[in-house]
């Protein structure tokens, strides 16, 4: 796991040695500071000799060495520059490092995105919405947290401890052992909490997960919710995920506050134990008062990069939990995989073949419903076939394979010839007009939604389109006309509109295949039969596919296939089928007398 964002961090390789080398210069300057009252305390103050590096540097009769009042005025001034320096580079390594975290979150968000995009339908069928948002755009920080709380913290601490040890057992290597040796008790603190830890904070975001996903599913179908009076049992359940979600908070933000407030503690004892130990040799005088001063104030620092590498520690744990979440999902292969030599459909007729496919659907417990078995059937291009069958038998499952949504558990199917698995999706799917049960609306302008397909089309293209699929008249009424924006997922569209739009949408996407699925469910008959009437020209030279529960608008069907529970139980002509008196004469005559 932390390999995968230790990839993402490598991109960044020059920005973050940058920041890793002011850091570390920054610790020198925060390393220093105690140097300088040193000096007033031992040779201002007292009389001291003068350090090595002193008289080094200025020799032996300068005018600081010589005179105290100099000596006293130069140590304030370099603790006014330490301060200065120290401050003004913690600045700049805090910009650059919330830059560059950014960057990297930014990167991982596009990563996941782009994933998802890829994803097959299946996937979202078992993967709720809200849960993936939550994923995409917090989990994802983990980068952030990664570099800004993990591996800059630990690296500035380390270094600052590498160079306190070295100045302390300097001055005292006892005392310094003695300081040291709290680091592996918090080592063993650490492991004895570090599965608790991630435990509380796997089962902290994933109930996070749940959460949002049940909110953003309640307000995509508040209408229902009212509609059905159904508030009060809403809030209720809104409620049992708010509580699920609170108790793991605190759970897991017990566990790692227990954890932090523990190693405060055994720091302290250890400070206490070691100003004991260190006013002993102050008293034996086997120590100078600024020795023990530069002693004491390193132990109180000593104490911060031991914390902070122990927090980054017990960070680290829990951005283990979250970046799985992230890569979960990154790393899963549930894509409709596209073949590395995959090729692309040039010229393609429209010649359909499905050959012996049976399909189903896998469900969040793994479980398998089949759903359609060894369906196969040969269509010629620019043919019109139509899918008829009771509700729920299959037939846009079919249409799904077709578009390659999801791939069949077995069998093949083939577009002139070639079997769909082995083109560039993108490829298979230019050839594609497609409107689905569902007509889809974006929220953008009516102009754009049914350019969706086609994004080059000129306006009068638009206008063509609309004009066969019926629109253009209630379009022309709309304030703006094309120009009018259309609200979240088209509300303020009537479902026959809306279906209307999809229509256009295929018909301006000038694919050789042509899908509707139940393109007139939500429209009246007369204008049913305009807009089929229009289909004809639109769909000239086009392999065509129909799905209809509205028999009487498949009549001139090329070929007509009758599914029942997922198998194909009959083709043929209107004529043929009607005569054969099996299934498709039954459906008909039911609904001609309906
Ligand atoms: N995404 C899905 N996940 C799980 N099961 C599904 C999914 N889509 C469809 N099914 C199931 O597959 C079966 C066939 O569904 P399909 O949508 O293909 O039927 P249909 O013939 O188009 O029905 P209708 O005439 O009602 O549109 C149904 O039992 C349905 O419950
Ligand atoms: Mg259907």
């Amino acid at each position: 796991m932390f390999k995968r964002l230790f990839q993402y961090v490598a991109e960044y390789k020059g920005r973050l040695w940058l920041i890793i080398i002011l850091g570390l210069l920054g610790v020198g300057f925060e390393v220093a500071k105690p140097l300088p009252i040193k000096l007033v305390i031992d040779n201002v103050l007292s009389s001291q000799p003068l350090p090595g590096i002193i008289t080094y540097f200025f020799g032996n009769n300068s005018a600081i060495t010589e005179n105290k009042h100099y000596l006293l005025y130069a140590c304030v001034a370099l603790m006014v520059l330490l301060s200065v320096c120290s401050v003004i580079i913690t600045l700049f390594v805090f910009n650059l490092t919330v830059r560059l975290a950014q960057g990297l979150v930014f990167n991982l968000m596009i990563d996941f995105f782009s994933k998802l995009q890829r994803m097959s339908l299946s996937f979202y069928s078992r993967n709720k919405v809200g849960d993936l948002l939550q994923r995409m755009s917090g989990d994802v920080f983990v980068v952030y947290f990664l570099v800004a709380q993990i591996i800059l913290p630990a690296l500035i601490s380390l270094v600052s401890l590498a160079a306190m040890f070295y100045i302390m057992m300097k001055i005292d290597l006892v005392l310094a052992i003695v300081a040291f040796s709290v680091i592996p008790v918090l080592a063993i603190t650490l492991a004895f909490f570090a599965k608790p830890m991630n435990d509380t904070t796997t089962v902290q975001y994933k109930t996070q997960g749940l959460f949002s996903a049940f909110l953003q599913q309640s307000l995509s179908s508040m209408k229902i919710i009212q509609a059905f009076g159904r508030e009060s049992f809403m809030h209720q359940k809104l409620k049992t995920h708010a509580e699920a979600f609170s108790n793991a908070f605190i759970m897991a933000n017990k566990v790692s506050m227990t954890f932090n407030q523990l190693s405060f503690l055994i720091t302290g004892i250890a400070s206490a134990v070691l100003v004991l130990l260190g006013a002993f040799r102050g008293l034996n005088g086997t120590m100078s008062v600024g020795d023990l001063f530069i002693f004491l104030g390193y132990l109180t620092a000593l104490y911060g990069p031991v914390n902070s590498l122990t927090t980054a520690i017990g960070a680290a744990v829990a951005i283990g939990a979250r970046g799985k979440r992230v890569f979960d999902i990154l790393d899963s292969d549930e894509v409709v995989k596209e073949k590395h030599n995959a090729i692309t459909a040039t010229d393609t007729k429209g010649a359909i073949e499905f050959r012996d496919v049976s399909f189903g659907y896998i469900d969040e417990d793994e479980v398998r419903n089949p759903v359609l078995h060894n369906i196969s059937f040969k269509v010629s291009p620019g043919q019109v076939i139509a899918l008829v069958g009771p509700t729920g038998t299959g037939k846009t499952s079919i249409i799904s394979l077709l578009a390659r949504f999801y791939d069949p558990w077995k069998g093949e199917i083939l577009m002139d010839g070639v079997d769909i698995a082995d083109l560039k999706l993108h490829s298979l799917r230019e050839n594609i007009s497609l409107v689905l049960q569902e007509p889809f609306i974006f929220p953008m302008t009516i102009g754009e939604n049914i350019a969706f397909g086609n994004p080059d089309a000129s306006f009068e293209e638009i206008v063509e389109a609309a004009k066969g699929a019926q629109a253009h008249e209630f379009i022309s009424k709309l304030p703006n006309g094309y120009e009018t924006s259309i609200s979240e997922a088209g509300a303020s569209l009537s479902g026959g509109e809306k279906q209307r739009i999809s229509i256009a949408r295929a018909f301006l996407k000038k694919a050789p295949i042509l899908i509707l699925d139940e393109p007139t469910s939500a429209v009246d008959a007369q204008t049913e039969a305009k807009i089929f009437k229009a289909l004809a020209k639109f769909s000239k030279g086009k392999t065509v596919f129909l799905i209809s529960h509205r028999l009487s608008t498949l009549k001139h069907a090329d070929q007509i296939i009758t599914i029942q529970n997922g198998i194909i139980v009959e083709m043929g002509t209107h004529d043929a089928l009607i005569k054969k008196g099996l299934l498709y004469a039954d459906l008909y005559k039911y609904h001609h007398f309906n």
